[in-house]
């Protein structure tokens, strides 16, 4: 455990985000830094941006900005870079993506244009929905992954960067089943030499930067960072990693909404989810096994914070249905729809019904920025390997195999929050507040 106040490395130079899938949230991401650094915009939805956090007690009246009481990465100083299967700059695939009016995207047109597709490393079966022109070809996956370090390393070089992270901002790949070849980093790394099929096209890119010291970040809902090899081999060279599926929309809904519920000892019956979005990444979820892996995802906050086994009597029946359907119509702007049954005093039961018109890519952009320059922070404060208090941001966080994760929002913002304080050598805010009474 790193110490409290520890020494962090001062932000020098610029940052590199590099991206694997410049899609619909990569390219929103990327636009809107450089519209909110032109002035056209405000970093809506960004906590590390908009946030404050609470130094001492409340008569203190101490309440800084998060992005002033740390040193987080400015973001004049972000450089943002990436890999994708098509060979569309980052504007041709802002305007494919439709998250963005044209309007907004022109606005930073030569940006967007100047920020071309590294070729991907990319194997369709993982993706079964996709395929492109704009691959690596001809070298086994451990080539495949000494590529990927090249392309890190040039990028690096090239844009005179001070330090990187990667964002997987890419497709949802396959949904896979624990195998031996996940557990040490040997056996990783023959699999790798032998191809192994157990071994994802977003694993080689975990591999690639953990192994070049680079923190990762897994956006999407498939096994990646999370196999016992790739956690190993982040504890052993210092990286920071985290996971996984960014935190938006539908499950956004349940973790704000499950633990008000369970606060108040209400109980519940049902919860049907169902999905509408028309975006490609509704057409990779389209793809049974895809959806399996968002299945399992968005599946588990629910039992986590509702904890049947504690509670019987109020969640023990809990029936749990999620779909999601492809609607091309719609677009990026999802329709969620939850019907929830719950019950409370002698029984008696009631219904809230949730009809939430989003927007997949507004809501996951934010997330992604702040999970860039907290993982970088927490990289320069000496963190290493899984870095649960950014559970805050993902849908299955990634945690100690024997801790149960943490879904409770609240409970994860606090966590956040204290993490910060601690670093900088902070009093934890304990919420007691018995003193002021004294
Ligand atoms: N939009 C959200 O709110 C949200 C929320 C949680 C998680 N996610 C996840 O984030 C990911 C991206 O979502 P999106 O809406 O931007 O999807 P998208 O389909 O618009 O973009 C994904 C991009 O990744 C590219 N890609 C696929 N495999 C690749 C590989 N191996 N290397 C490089 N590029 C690759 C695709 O060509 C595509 O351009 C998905 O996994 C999605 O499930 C999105």
């Amino acid at each position: 455990m790193i110490e409290k106040g520890a020494e962090i490395k001062e932000t020098e130079g610029r940052l590199g985000v590099l991206i694997p899938g410049i899609g619909a949230v990569g390219t929103t991401l990327m636009a809107g830094v450089e519209m909110i650094r032109k002035g056209y915009s405000k970093p809506y939805g960004s906590l590390t941006q908009m946030g404050t956090i609470r130094l001492g007690k409340r008569t203190e009246n101490n309440t800084p900005m998060i992005k002033e009481f740390l040193p987080l990465a400015g973001l004049d100083d972000i450089v943002f870079g990436g890999w994708d299967i098509y060979e569309d700059n980052a504007y041709e695939a802002a305007l494919t993506a439709g998250v963005l009016n044209k309007e907004d995207i022109n606005k930073v047109r030569p940006f967007l244009e100047s920020i071309e597709p590294m070729k991907a490393v990319f194997d369709k079966k993982y993706v079964k929905n996709l395929d492109g022109p704009n691959k690596k070809t001809g070298a086994n996956k451990i080539g495949l992954a000494e590529q990927l370090m090249e392309d890190m390393a040039e990028f690096k070089n090239k844009k005179s960067l001070d330090r990187m992270v990667v964002v997987w901002c890419g497709s949802t790949e396959i949904y896979m089943e624990y195998h031996p070849v996940w557990d040490t980093i040997e056996s990783f790394e023959q699999g790798l030499k032998t191809n192994h099929e157990a071994i994802s096209s977003s694993m080689i890119y975990a591999y690639a930067a953990i192994k070049s010291g680079i923190p990762y970040v897994n956006g999407a809902p498939h096994m990646c960072n999370d196999i016992p090899a790739l956690i190993e081999l982040a504890n052993i060279n210092d990286v920071a990693i985290a996971g996984k599926d960014f935190k938006t929309g539908q499950t956004l809904m349940k973790t704000v909404i499950a633990p008000g519920l369970k606060s108040r000892m209400l109980g519940v019956k049902g919860w049907f989810s169902t999905n509408i979005l028309g975006n490609r990444d509704g057409l990779v979820l389209d793809e049974p096994l895809s959806f399996r892996s968002k299945e399992v995802t968005k599946a588990s906050a629910l039992e986590w914070i509702f904890q049947p086994d504690k509670y019987p009597e109020l969640y023990g029946d809990l029936y749990h249905k999620i779909r999601i359907n492809y609607y091309p119509p719609i677009g990026d702007n999802k329709e969620a729809w939850d019907n929830i049954d719950i019950f409370g005093w002698l029984g008696y039961p009631m219904q809230i019904k949730i009809d939430f018109q989003c927007r997949d890519s507004i809501l996951a952009a934010p997330v992604a920025l702040d999970l860039a320059l907290l993982i970088d922070l927490a990289q320069r404060a000496g963190m290493k390997g899984i870095q649960e208090w950014l559970s805050f941001y993902f849908k299955s966080p990634m945690h100690a195999p024997e801790l149960y994760p943490e879904h409770d929002i609240f409970i994860q913002l606090m966590k956040l929050k204290n993490t910060l304080r601690y670093l900088k050598g902070e009093e934890l805010i304990t919420h007691l507040g018995l003193e002021y009474y004294d």
